[in-house]
Formats: C-alpha cells, structure tokens, sequence
C-alpha cells in the first residue's frame, strides 16, 4: 500500500507517528529531489532535531516510487540552495536514527539520500541504482564516497559504471539495504523497521564510517581493471573515468575531501556537451511515447497477434512479442517455410540458453504461446496481425487480401515494409482505417526503436494501439509519415550516399569508417554493409534504377564488389577480407584497386579528406536531411529524428542524436557547409527549406521539439 497525502500541499510533508517522524516525499511524477524537496528533506531533518518527542526519523516516497533522483531538468539551470550534497550531509549528520524505506525507484540522488540515512529496508518491487553514467554524469550527492564505504570498491564502481538497477533481494545480498520487507506495503514495513531499530537501542550509524571500504593495496585491481575496461570500450564518455577516480578519492582521502573530489567531477560533467545530449535523449524517449493519437484515442484491447512471414523479421517480432506475453500465430506459405520460420523462433531461444539466460523449461513457456498454420483462418481470432513476407507490393497486397478476408472487424492490420508505400497497401483493401506501419529493426527481439508509420486514411484507434504494443514489447515508438524510408531508413540513403561521394572523391571506406567510428558510431557505412550483406542494398538498387534521377550522381563501387559475389561477412569478403568465423575485418588491396578504377572511369581526381572533413560531410547529410523530413512533416519534430537514429542507427547517444548536435554545432555553420559542398554538386546538396529558415530566423531545432 501507499501512502495517501493529497490533503497537503507541499512536497516533503512530516507528522510524528507515535515517536517516528514520518517524512514522506511527495512530488508527482517520480518525488525528484527539485530544489522545494531538498529544503523540505532539510527541514525535516531540522524538525527532528528539535522534537524531543521524535526519536527516529522514517524517510518515504509517495505514489509508486521512492525517490528517482535529482531533477533532471534543474540540469544547465542556476542552483539553487540548498544542494543535494548538503542535503545527504544533513540527513547523515542528524542525531536520531534515519531510516529510508524503500519502494520502486531509488535512483541517482534517491540512493544517495537513502545511503546517507542510517538504516535501509526495501520491498519487492524496489530499483535501486546509480544511472547517473547514462545521463553523463556521476553520483554528486556523496554517493561516489558512500556506495564504496558501504558495499566495497568492486561493487560500488560495477553499479556506478553501468547504472543497472538492482532490486530488493540484490540490494540486500550487496549490502546496499538492511533489510527486505515482507509485504509491500511500505510505509507499515518501515514504521516497524523503525520501532525495532528504537527498541533495540539501535544506533545511529553512518555510512561516512562505515568498513566495508577496501582500503589501499586490494582495491588498486578493481580500480585499474574498471580503468582498462573503460580504454578498452573507448565509447569516447568523459563521466565513467571520473567516476573511477572519485572512487579511487574514496579509498585514498579522507571522507570530507573526497566530497569536495566529487563535487568537482560532478560538475565538470555537468558541464560538459556529453551531458546535455545523454539528457536530451532521456526526455525526448519519453516525448515521442506522446503522439497526438495517444492523446485522442483509445487503444483496442491486444490479446493475441498474428505473424505473416517467418524470415528474418517475422520470426524477430514473433520473439519480441512472446516476450512480451502475448501469443503468437505465425502463418508461412507452406510446411517447409512454417517449420523453419518455427526453427528461426527457437534459435534465438537457444542462444539465449547457450548464454545461461533462459532455461529450457522457460523457452518451453515461451514456445507453448506459439502456434503456427499454413491456412490464414488460424487468424480469425486475433486481435492484431504483423505482416513480414517478401518486399513486394504485389505479395504484400494479396497477403493483405487475405487478411481482409478473415480478420475481425476490430482487428489491426500491420505492415513492416520497409519501403513500401503503405497508403497503397492499405487502398488495396476494404478496410483502410485498420492498417498501420510497424517498421520493427533487425534483430526485431532486441532492437528498441519501432517506427510507427501513420497512413493518410487509419484510424487514430490504431495509431493509438500501435503505440500500446510498443510499451508492451518495451520499445521505444516514434511516429512517422509514410515516404520512401520513413525516417530512419530515408535519412540513412542520404547519409549513405554522401559516403559513397566521398568514398570515390578520395577517402577510402577504411578511413570512413574509421572517422565514423571515432566520432562515436559503433561501426562505420561500410562495416555495417558487410555486416547487414551487399546483396539486399543491391537488389534495392537494381529495383530503382528505373527510377532513379539519371542526373544525380550514382557511385558505382558496391555494385562492382556485389558483382563479384563479394557481400560481406557472409562471403567472407565485402569491403573487408575476413579471415575463416572472424567478424573483424582486415583491409582489400583488391577493393582499394576497384576503387581506384572507378574513379578513373567516373573522371574523377582523388582529393584527401581528413577525418574532420568527412565527418562534416556525413553530418551535413544526415541534418539536411533530417530537417527535410521534419519539414514534410514525416517526422513530427527534430527530437522523432534524433531517438530514431540514436536506437535504430547506432548514432552516438551522448551527442543526443543528429539534430541535437546540429545545434551544437550552430545551424549557420551546418548550412555554410552544405552550400559549400552545393557549389560541386547542387542536385544532393540543396539546402532544406527548414534549415534556411531557422538560419534566418536564428532559431534551432530544439526551438520546433515543443511544437507537436
Ligand atoms: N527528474 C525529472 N523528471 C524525471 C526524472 C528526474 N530524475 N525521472 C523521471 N522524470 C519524469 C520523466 O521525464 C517523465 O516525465 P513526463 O511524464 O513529463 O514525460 C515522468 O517523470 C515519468 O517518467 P517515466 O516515463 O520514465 O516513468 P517510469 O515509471 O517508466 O520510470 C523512473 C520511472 C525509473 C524513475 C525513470 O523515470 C527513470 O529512470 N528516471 C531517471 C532516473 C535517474 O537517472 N536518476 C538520476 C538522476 S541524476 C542524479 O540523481 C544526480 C545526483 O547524483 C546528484
Ligand atoms: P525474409 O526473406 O527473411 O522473410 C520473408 C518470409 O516471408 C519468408 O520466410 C517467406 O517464406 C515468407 N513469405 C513470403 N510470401 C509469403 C506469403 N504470401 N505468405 C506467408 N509467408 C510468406 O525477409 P525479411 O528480411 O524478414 O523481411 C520481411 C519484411 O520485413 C520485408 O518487407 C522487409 O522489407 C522488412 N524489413 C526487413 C528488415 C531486415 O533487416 N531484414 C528490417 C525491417 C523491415
């Protein structure tokens, strides 16, 4: 149970209950620590000290949480007194017993309030961490100095480095709480934990002193392996090293100096670029789940999805959606194609059990849900079916037929084409307002992003209800219009071909890659093609060469190495020569020669780029494009854009997404370049109309994210 304290108006509210001060943190949505709550912890803390009838102190969070950290959006803000450090050094400092009872988020500040209190009991349910890594900042509120006092070097800088949550039982057996409650209702666990703690005269006892610090020789591994680990990843984060040393100021000064320590990281890496777009892309996840139709419509009801297509993708999103406990039917073209669309399902559940993440008698779970047919009136029942077969409009559309013809009336009819235009798909049948896009990325299980793609004619019901199976699959939607590509895929045919460009005005794919790499994408355009297989860029190209404008520049390199039957890693060779079950690829003499080749037959003189210059190129690309999409309404503000490319695309997160760093970069240099570049090639490089005028205007992307 939680408790109810609507009556009162003010955030930190505290009553004595019997001789516990009960202070309970009630600030929608999660009780983050702003600056009203810190005054009001302050008080109470003041308010205990002064009471002669209180004699212990019971910290607790309203609603479903306790406490989920510092307020994110005092961030960049001037601060206001008192501080959280203050704050943790005042609850640490009381002279009565404080206990915090923890129940759904201690996160961030809301840990280090609970470590700064002397006495720590949680419920089921509890999540407790230190993610202040993911938002490119550390623990500032003393949590570097207690977590490692508390739990030791080794564990404090594990949950400190990857910002995982830990629950209740985890908590306890690291000795980050006291004690598990055994019901969840937490203010009566905690007034019990507290009468307990009173009557066995238990002390106040304060994480400052406590021994569980491993002090000098043994904590220098753990201190130069969580050093290693971090050169090792190089992700380029400026806040996982600082975390490193904060802890290793735990371990060598004495506890008043490492807090200084602290406070100075802390604030540098508030400072720093990386934070501003790690908490960009926080918000603007939690923006795109608020599309217009969420606002308008109500989701029907999902209780059973229906699979057509059993590749790759289909069988990606049967996984995803029988993880997320719905049942499946998956329906194939005939026995032969079911049984291996069946058999691609139990890979993946194979590889979990290979890894020790899933038992076999859970995939039986799993399995059980899932039901396969060669007939499409095994679909009848279900409530939403996904459509996975061939990238074909005519195969698409007789599927679609078929769909028509046994779905129920209430159900939502899927597509996740990846091209295609669904607008037409969906005048293919009767029924128009039930078919939406669901463009699943590959693999469909872990990929997060899920481009919900809205035709002209649905019906906001379905939109709503796609968005409804996001949350379900726990994905992260974001909503688009329908055109060749989406957002994502449209915007990466630009930025791909800027690549292709530079590739054959002088830079070679190696050092692409490289400087995309660098610059914080996991793999570069070229590694990802051997990765993802030559032959299906290909065979699109070959699809639109029909179509393709015959006086835009088409760089011809890709097709002479498909050509030779060199698709990546999957031949072995692509761009890269891969050496027998290796996926790190080694440089082409052979593919430096065709290149060289092409640029002789397309008559062009081979320039030097530097890594800064093609970067610029490859950026430039992706934000013009990127604003087009804006403009044509595609995409409904800059931010849609940045969480597509940062979770379907690889974009480096700590940058906040392409659009994000195009105003960091300053809109007026980003639209310099391109009209720079324009002067050797106007047909790719013409400015967008969006970006031309928020130049003139003086405005930036971030000025359109509160326009939906
Ligand atoms: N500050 C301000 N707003 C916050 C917030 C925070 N710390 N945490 C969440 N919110 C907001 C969200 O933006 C969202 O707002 P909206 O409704 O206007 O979109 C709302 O609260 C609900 O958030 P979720 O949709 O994420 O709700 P969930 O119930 O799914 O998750 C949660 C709750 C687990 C607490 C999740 O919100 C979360 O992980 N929050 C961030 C936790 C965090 O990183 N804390 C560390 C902050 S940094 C820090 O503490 C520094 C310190 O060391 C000095
Ligand atoms: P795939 O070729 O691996 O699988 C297609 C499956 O559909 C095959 O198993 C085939 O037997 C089946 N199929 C064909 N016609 C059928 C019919 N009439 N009835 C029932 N089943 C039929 O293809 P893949 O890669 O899974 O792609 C499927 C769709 O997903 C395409 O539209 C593609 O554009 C899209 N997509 C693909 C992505 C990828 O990375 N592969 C990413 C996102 C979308």
């Amino acid at each position: 149970m939680t408790p109810s304290i609507a009556s009162q108006s003010v955030v930190v509210t505290h009553e004595l209950h019997g001789n516990i001060l009960l202070v309970i943190v009630d600030n929608p949505p999660v009780n983050a620590l702003g600056v009203e709550v810190r005054q009001g912890l302050l008080a109470a803390v003041e308010a205990a000290e002064m009471n002669d009838a209180a004699r212990a102190v019971l910290i607790i969070g309203a609603g479903r949480n306790f406490i989920g950290g510092a307020d994110i959006r005092e961030f960049g803000k001037p601060s206001r007194l008192p501080t959280l450090p203050d704050v943790c050094n005042g609850i640490e400092s009381c002279r009565k017993p404080v206990v915090a009872a923890i129940h759904g988020a201690a996160l961030g500040g809301g840990l280090e309030v609970a470590l700064a209190s002397h006495y720590r009991i949680a419920v089921d349910g509890a999540k407790l961490g230190l993610p202040e890594v993911k938002l490119g900042l550390l623990p500032g509120a003393g949590g570097t100095q207690r977590a490692p006092r508390l739990i030791g070097v080794e564990a404090a800088l594990s949950l400190m480095l990857s910002g995982r949550h830990v629950g209740a039982q985890e908590a306890l057996s690291l000795g980050l709480v006291d004690r598990v409650g055994q019901s969840d209702d937490i203010l009566a666990e905690g007034l019990a934990y507290a009468q307990e703690l009173l009557l066995a005269h238990a002390p106040v006892r304060r994480t400052r002193d406590a021994l569980g610090l491993a002090h000098g020789e043994s904590s220098a591994p753990a201190l130069s392996a969580a050093r290693a680990d971090i050169a090792r990843s190089s992700k380029g984060l400026f806040s996982p090293l600082k975390i490193v040393d904060c802890v290793d100021a735990a371990v060598t000064m004495p506890f008043e100096e490492g807090l200084r320590f602290e406070r100075e990281q802390f604030l540098a890496c508030l400072n720093s670029p990386q934070r501003g777009g790690l908490v960009h892309a926080f918000f603007s996840e939690r923006e795109v789940q608020k599309a217009p139709e969420t606002r308008t419509a109500v989701p029907r009801p999902i209780h059973a999805v229906g699979v057509v297509g059993g590749g790759t993708m289909g069988a990606g999103i049967a996984v995803a959606l029988l993880d997320s406990g719905l049942p499946v039917t998956m329906i194939e073209r005939d026995d032969a194609s079911l049984a291996r669309g069946r058999a691609h399902v139990e890979k993946v559940y194979d590889g979990l059990i290979a890894k020790g993440r899933l038992t076999d008698s859970e995939k039986g779970k799993k399995l059980a849900c899932f039901t396969g047919s060669i007939s499409y009136d095994a679909l009848a029942g279900g409530d939403m079916v996904i459509e996975a077969v061939f990238e074909d409009m005519a195969v698409k559309q007789a599927v679609f037929a078929e769909l028509e013809r046994v779905c129920k009336p209430s159900a939502v009819l899927a597509t996740n084409t990846s091209y295609l235009d669904i607008d037409a798909i969906a005048a293919s049948i009767s029924r128009p307002q039930d078919v939406v896009g669901l463009h699943f990325f590959s693999p469909a299980n872990i990929m997060k992003l899920l481009e919900v793609v809205v035709p002209a004619r649905v019906n906001a019901e379905v939109v709503a209800t796609a968005f409804d199976l996001a949350k379900k699959l726990r994905k992260i939607p974001v909503r688009a219009g329908v055109c060749d590509g989406f957002i994502g895929n449209r915007i990466l045919a630009v930025y791909r071909a800027a690549a292709d460009h530079l590739m054959e005005d002088g830079a070679s794919p190696y050092q692409i890659d490289k400087a995309v790499h660098d610059f914080g994408f996991p793999m570069g355009p070229y590694q990802v093609m051997d990765l993802a297989g030559g032959d299906i860029g290909w065979a699109t190209r070959k699809r639109r060469a029909v179509t393709r404008d015959p006086n835009a520049r088409y760089v011809q390199i890709s097709d002479r190495l498909c050509e030779r039957g060199w698709f990546g890693q999957k031949t072995a060779r692509g761009f890269y020569l891969y050496q027998q079950g290796s996926r790190t690829g080694t440089q082409d003499q052979e593919v430096k020669a065709i290149i060289a080749a092409e640029r002789e037959r397309a008559s062009v003189t081979p320039r030097t780029f530097s890594h800064e210059q093609i970067i610029r190129r490859y950026m430039a690309a992706m934000i013009n494009e990127g604003a087009n999409v804006v403009h044509e309404r595609i995409a409904l503000r800059p931010l849609d854009i940045d969480v597509t490319l940062i979770n379907g695309f690889g974009y480096p997160r700590h940058r906040g997404g392409p659009m994000n760093y195009a105003d960091t970069v300053g809109l007026a240099n980003v639209l310099a370049d391109i009209r720079e570049f324009e002067k050797e090639d106007p047909l790719f490089w013409r400015p967008s109309p969006l970006l031309v005028k928020l130049v003139e205007s003086g405005n930036n992307f971030a000025s359109l994210n509160q326009t939906a």
